[in-house]
This record gives C-alpha cells, sequence and structure tokens, in this order.
C-alpha cells in the first residue's frame, strides 16, 4: 500500500534536527502541506528552500506556541489535520544530584517538553473539534516509562507527564474523532547532546547498551519518523491513547 499525505497539514514543533526534521522531510515527500516551528532560524533554512513552511518560535513562550498554531490554520481553507509535539530534550543539562538542581534548570525542561506539547494541543484541539477529526503524536521517550539514561530528573518527570497528557487527551478527545498517541524513542544520535551522552558512558556502558537492545543497534531518525507516519496515517485508525516503544527491543 503506498501511503500518501496530500492535502494533509501537519504541524511538527521543534522541526529543525533529527527526528522532526526527518518527520518534514518524509512527510513533504509523502505530499504532506508541513509547518515547522523551531528556535533555530538559521538550521531551518535549507527545509524553507524545500518548500517547508518554517517559523521561528520560542515554544516555552506558551503564548507564542497557542499564535504559532493559529498562524499554520490561516494558511489555507483546510484543517491542521497532524500536530506532532516533538520538540523536547534535556535543555543543554547532563544529570546531577537532585539536591543541585535549580529551579531553572527543572522549569526550562518541563517547559519545553510538557507545557509546550499542552500549550500546541491546547490550541489545536478547538480546530480539530470543529473539523471532527485529527492526530495528536507525543514525542515522549523510555524516559516516559522507565528512568532516564540522561540522568536529568525534570526530563523523566516531564515525559512521563506528557505521557499522562497522551491518555488523558485520547479519553477527552476520542469522541471527536480526534486520536493522542504517543511514541517512546530509544537511544539515538539526534544533536551534540546525544554525542556526548554517548561518549560520556564510555566503552564499556556502551557495550551493556548495545547488548540491552534485542536488535543489537542503536535506533536512528528514520525509525522514529516511519513510526510517526504510521501513526499520522489511516492504518493507525483504531489506536488511541497508546504509546509506541521504538527501542530495537529493550
Ligand atoms: N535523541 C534521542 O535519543 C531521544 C530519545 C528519546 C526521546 N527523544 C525526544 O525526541 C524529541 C526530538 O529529539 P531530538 O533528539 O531529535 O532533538 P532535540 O531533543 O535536541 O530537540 C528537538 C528540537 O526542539 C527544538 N527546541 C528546543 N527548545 C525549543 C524552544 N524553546 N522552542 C522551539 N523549539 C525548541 C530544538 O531546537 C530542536 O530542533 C524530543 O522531544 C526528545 O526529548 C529523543
Amino acid at each position: 500500500m503506498m501511503l500518501s499525505f496530500s492535502e494533509k497539514r501537519i504541524a511538527i514543533s521543534g522541526g529543525a534536527i533529527g527526528f522532526g526534521r526527518e518527520m518534514a522531510l518524509q512527510f513533504t515527500a509523502l505530499g504532506a502541506d508541513v509547518h515547522v516551528c523551531d528556535i533555530r532560524a538559521e538550521a531551518m533554512q535549507d527545509l524553507a528552500e524545500a518548500g517547508i513552511n518554517t517559523y521561528v518560535v520560542d515554544l516555552c513562550d506558551r503564548k507564542a506556541a497557542s499564535g504559532w498554531i493559529s498562524r499554520v490554520s490561516r494558511q489555507g481553507a483546510s484543517p491542521i489535520d497532524v500536530l506532532i509535539n516533538n520538540a523536547g530534550g534535556v535543555a543543554g543539562q547532563q544529570g546531577k544530584a537532585i539536591e543541585l538542581v535549580t529551579d531553572a534548570e527543572w522549569d526550562s525542561v518541563l517547559d519545553i517538553n510538557l507545557n509546550a506539547a499542552f500549550a500546541l494541543s491546547r490550541a489545536v484541539a478547538p480546530l480539530m473539534k470543529q473539523a471532527g477529526q485529527g492526530k495528536i503524536i507525543n514525542i515522549c521517550s523510555g524516559a516516559a516509562l522507565k528512568a532516564s539514561l540522561t540522568g536529568v530528573q525534570a526530563y523523566c518527570a516531564a515525559k512521563h507527564a506528557l505521557l499522562g497528557l497522551t491518555r488523558q487527551l485520547a479519553h477527552e478527545l476520542g469522541p471527536f474523532g480526534i486520536q493522542v498517541n504517543a511514541v517512546a524513542p530509544g537511544f539515538v544520535f539526534t544533536n551534540e547532546a546525544t554525542k556526548k551522552q554517548w561518549d560520556n558512558f564510555g566503552e564499556e556502558r556502551q557495550q551493556q547498551l548495545l547488548q540491552s537492545i534485542a536488535l543489537r543497534r542503536l535506533g536512528n531518525v528514520k525509525d522514529i519518523a516511519n513510526t510517526a507516519i504510521f501513526l499520522a496515517s489511516d492504518l493507525s485508525s483504531f489506536i488511541n491513547g497508546q504509546i509506541i516503544s521504538v527501542d530495537g527491543g529493550s
């Protein structure tokens, strides 16, 4: 079966690099009208050149986040069919003892991984209700289900909360024809932070991690984008409130 997203409008948060970037390129190749926001203007330049609609938005500003959804929805007659809450990460932090974590550090991780998804979902829900259909896909993490490899407490807490938001919204919005699901990627090289984290593990822990994955390899951005494509497609029409681990079986 050939998947096509022509006439589908897809909004992806945090699409400048990594999973978001790969999803933007793949959905565009499948015919979708893709809208990407990120805080990194430069990193989105080539996406814009590839015909993807790009917006510089700081998603930690909830007004700006909702404003982005309004802007995307005003771009044409059709509604936003799919929102992918992808922006996240550890906000430049490394694991340390909880007594050393500042309020600002805690808040910055909650802001981007949880509060931004709340603001974007809140803004898109009435539009999807009006359309009688829609899909929200939350990019969680293995850290939504267990302790995080990063050791960053706020990251683990935020991803667990994002899974809670996924399950709650699936029940709230399901009667309106809206599905809400989550993806839990395993460890994937996407940015400097993940490379540094891998190096910091050291040879022995790197091998342990690889041996703990049934498929004996790390995932890549395509593995994650493919799962988002499945969840965004009609193939997932009866899946709601679920989290799919994409971690090679760990
Ligand atoms: N890479 C991994 O190993 C891994 C594993 C599990 C889950 N995840 C999650 O997957 C998602 C994507 O991760 P990634 O590794 O591809 O990239 P990432 O975590 O570095 O960030 C994704 C994007 O979010 C953007 N972003 C950060 N703060 C922002 C802000 N305030 N406003 C707007 N945009 C902002 C970044 O610029 C980046 O382009 C994140 O939610 C991350 O937590 C990643």
